[in-house]
């Protein structure tokens, strides 16, 4: 594991699209793993500047997304496929068609089992992107008995839909259950990087990475990952030993 420290949640979003845009430099047909959520937020503005300015190309990319809420549509201003068209896809030169977030309209075991037919035909992830819940989940993975291999559909965890409320005129519209990408391919993905900001992720973020690998505390299976970004601000990575930190 490799830790970024940024002094806040800005500078947090630059570093992060800094990587994005060097593993792009690196390879531009890489297949990036993308997560929503307020904390990768910037990442998507400063990757939207950069490409702008001609400093980086998605025109050669593909990205698969994590997840998506079961039962909302892509016109609708919550899912996650609005999120990543509003915040990346129209503000890059990303190709439609090389973007992919699983269906939140179809039938949930159907959209999981294409989802997961994709992934393979896709092949192997060069950089998944990772946000952290407040319970440690990563995607929808939310705390269980095991780590859920495939893409599967995930009655979210009471936790889950009050952070998410924020999002939603009210608690009652938030939906109670997501279409999410299993653990396979996000350990499996070549480079993996997780962002996390602010004090209330302090906690999980000492639990996930410094504590056992466990299926209670899903962002835990990252240690086993031989190749682990975790970019965080000061104040979500206080808890750690400094001596982690680089
Ligand atoms: P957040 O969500 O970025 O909105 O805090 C992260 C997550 O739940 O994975």
């Amino acid at each position: 594991m490799k830790i970024y420290r940024s002094e806040d949640e800005r500078e947090m979003g630059m570093i992060a699209a800094d990587l994005v845009a060097a593993q792009l430099r690196v390879k531009p047909n890489s297949l990036l793993g993308l997560a929503t959520g307020s904390t990768p937020v910037g990442m998507y503005e400063a990757l939207a500047e950069l490409c702008q300015a001609g400093k980086t190309d998605f025109s050669a990319a593909k990205t698969v997304n994590l997840d998506e809420y079961v039962s909302l549509s892509p016109e609708n201003e919550q899912s996650y496929r609005y999120f990543m068209q509003k915040h990346l896809f129209e503000r890059v030169n990303i190709l439609p068609r090389n973007t992919f977030v699983p269906d939140g309209t179809a039938d949930p075991a159907v959209a999981c089992k294409r989802y997961d037919e994709l992934l393979d035909s896709l092949g192997r992830i060069d950089l998944q992107v990772l946000g952290i819940g407040r319970n440690g989940h990563i995607g929808f993975n939310e705390p269980s008995d095991d780590f859920p291999c495939d893409t599967h559909v995930v009655e979210l965890s009471e936790s889950t839909i009050e952070a998410n409320a924020r999002f939603f005129a009210s608690k009652a519209e938030v939906p109670r259950r997501a279409v999410t990408m299993g653990i396979r391919p996000i350990l499996y993905a070549r480079t993996v990087m997780l962002l996390v900001c602010g004090e209330e992720k302090a906690e999980i973020v000492k639990r996930a990475f410094t504590g056992p690998v466990t299926p209670r505390v899903p962002a835990s299976i990252l240690q086993l990952h031989p190749n682990f970004l975790l970019v965080g601000d000061r104040a979500a990575l206080s808890l750690l030993d400094g001596s982690m930190v680089c």
